[in-house]
């Protein structure tokens, strides 16, 4: 539920009006949606579109009614007094067409810079959730698709964590188990005969290591089955195998924890080794439920319209990726009482969770009706694409390394801050900082404004263009705003209990619109956890300040001023918490 939503506000309204006008239908939702401009005008501010449908369904039935405009004249007319609305008309086939209370609408804003942006965030009915994201493997490569789960992922969490839930477990279910360790142990060996020997130089490049055990393996008849011997040994529990895995997890953490600090990133790690024990109970409830059935030397599970099964136990014995879920979802919902599972990875993924799911459904361990509470979603996204339209690569490697590329982003911002005079005298750590704030920020916002499901071209100079939907034009406005208050000399906090917000000029209106649509489109971003949604507001938000409001309306010495300032104060106050839920770090001068 979301109180603050203008538009639920006014679908209240409109329900009581409805009613009145046509009591025989008690049930009809109310439906009001915001106006969208055509040719750049708009007619309104929202409209209701009952008196169409109504009419419809009423027809026949003697209510007097000409037409379904005359359904909208009358719900016109049975509306109950509300400060919010200005006047309504019915436009076309029964459009109702509403014009918001300018007064109504400061109000909104000045409450808003007393109360804080916090009062308009909605309110789950859930109080624990997970937030499964980032998950890479150790010792193989974080890759662009891992980034792309981590910048998401983080998002989706912020989302929830402003919405109230009370519980928010950002899960880095991290690939921490499985024959690759074999390999990796043999040929540790085969350098470190001592595993005390084992620091972080002795394997720092674990891609390089990975590869040189892998080209073993492949290879040498006689390290492939010692490497098979390690990984049985590993799983008894040997003291020396163990030492070496731990290791090898510890060189692949640290540098998955250098990405993590660059984007601000937290995660707690629960990798797969956790679940290991608890695969073998799991598999066993699941088969007193009579899930499990044999197939091929294989204990598989079958799940409803999937004709290929889940393999729980492989032919060999062996575990897999499946089992570990398997595993760790009943762990989430019965040890952890998560009541919402959301699992953040490429689209590619989406049978191996549909069937999971399903399986889990079957089992009746997760309610019938996929809505319900505990529940579990899962988020795919598409691929991250180079300029040559295939998988992003780079020229050296055949992949990239994302401490690299994030620190290219920076230096490229910091590039281009250097050639500005206005950074001239600025300590060096602030060169840094902002330098920071814009590179990675402009990665994760190329990134999020997308509509997760597509694929998206990795392009730097596209990304920190100062013009056009990216980061940086947002820092710049930001920065900009920041300056205008700077300049003012004001005390805002002083004017934001004493002034008053005008929404005369056109101008001023519409950004104060825009505005107070904040909470309806935030709960709109979060009921499809589509984070894109909430950068088209961002940049739409921008483009209203910059290129209306600011163009047209003056307003440091103008009569209007302590105004102005407060809508500015309220433009930062709404501009910081979208940048702070893609997690962007917004500027202060530039
Ligand atoms: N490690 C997996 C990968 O790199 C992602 C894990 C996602 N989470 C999960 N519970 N399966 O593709």
């Amino acid at each position: 539920d979301c109180p603050a939503s203008v538009k639920k506000q006014l679908a209240k309204v409109f329900e009581v009006s409805l009613k009145a006008t046509v009591p025989d239908e008690p049930k009809v939702v109310p439906l009001v949606s915001p106006c969208v401009a055509k040719a750049g005008v708009k007619i309104s501010d929202y409209q209701c579109n009952n008196a169409m449908g109504l009419f419809a369904k009423i027809k026949g039935k003697q209510t007097g009614f000409k037409g379904p405009p005359a359904v909208g004249k009358a719900i016109v007319d049975n509306l109950p007094e509300s400060e919010m609305i200005e006047s309504c008309s019915v436009a076309g086939p029964g459009f109702v067409n509403i014009v918001l209370s300018k007064k109504w609408m400061a109000q909104r804003l000045e409450r808003l810079l007393i109360d804080g942006i916090d009062k308009w965030a909605p309110r789950l009915p859930v109080k624990v959730v997970m937030v499964d994201f980032s998950s890479p493997n150790i010792a193989k490569e974080m890759h662009v698709g891992h980034l792309r789960s981590t910048i998401i992922g983080d998002t989706i969490a912020r989302m929830l964590e402003f919405s109230c839930v009370e519980s928010l477990i950002r899960r880095n279910h991290l690939g921490d188990w499985g024959t690759q360790f074999g390999m990796l142990i043999a040929h540790l060996f085969d350098l470190y005969p001592n595993p005390d020997d084992v620091n972080e130089t002795a394997i720092g490049d674990l891609q390089a290591f990975y590869k040189a055990s892998k080209v073993r393996f492949d290879n040498e008849p006689e390290f492939k089955l010692r490497a098979q011997q390690s990984v049985v040994r590993l799983q008894s529990g040997e003291e020396k195998y163990r030492k070496a895995w731990e290791r090898i997890c510890d060189v692949s953490k640290a540098e998955f924890e250098k990405v993590y600090k660059r984007l601000r990133v937290r995660l707690e790690a629960m990798g797969e080794s956790c679940f290991n024990d608890l695969i073998p109970e799991v598999l066993e409830k699941l088969d007193k439920l009579g899930l499990v059935e044999e197939n091929d030397g294989a204990r598989v599970i079958f799940v409803e319209g999937v004709n290929i099964p889940i393999i729980a136990v492989k032919r060999d014995g062996g575990y897999n990726y499946s089992s570990t879920d398997l595993a760790s979802l009943w762990y989430r919902l019965n040890v952890e009482k998560v009541e919402w599972n959301i699992y953040i990875t490429d689209v590619g993924q989406w049978q191996h969770f549909d069937m999971l799911f399903k399986a889990y459904r079957r089992a009746g361990w997760l309610p019938k009706d996929e809505n319900e509470f505990p529940k579990c979603t899962h988020i795919g996204f598409g691929l991250v694409l180079g300029e040559d339209g295939k998988r992003f690569r780079t020229r050296s490697s055949e992949t990239v390394r994302l401490v690299d590329l994030l620190d290219e982003a920076k230096n490229r911002s910091k590039a281009a801050l250097l050639e500005r005079d206005a950074v001239k005298d600025w300590p060096e750590e602030e060169i840094e900082k902002t330098a920071e704030a814009i590179g990675y920020g402009a990665v994760k916002y190329a990134d999020l404004k997308n509509n997760r499901l597509t694929n998206y071209t990795f392009n730097f100079d596209q990304m920190l263009n100062d013009k056009g939907n990216t980061a940086v034009y947002l820092q710049y406005a930001h920065a900009r705003i920041c300056s205008i208050m700077r300049k003012s000399g004001k005390d805002i906090e002083e004017i934001k209990r004493n002034g008053n917000i005008v929404l005369e000029h056109e101008d001023e209106r519409a950004l104060g619109l825009h505005l107070i649509q904040f909470p309806e489109v935030f709960e709109e971003s979060l009921s499809n956890l589509l984070p894109n949604v909430l950068c088209e507001y961002l940049y739409n938000l921008t483009e209203i300040f910059t290129k209306k409001f600011y163009t047209n309306c003056q307003v440091v010495g103008s009569p209007e001023e302590t105004s102005r300032l407060l809508l500015c104060e309220a433009t930062l106050t709404v501009m910081r918490k979208c940048f702070d839920l893609l997690g962007i770090v917004p500027v202060h001068r530039i």
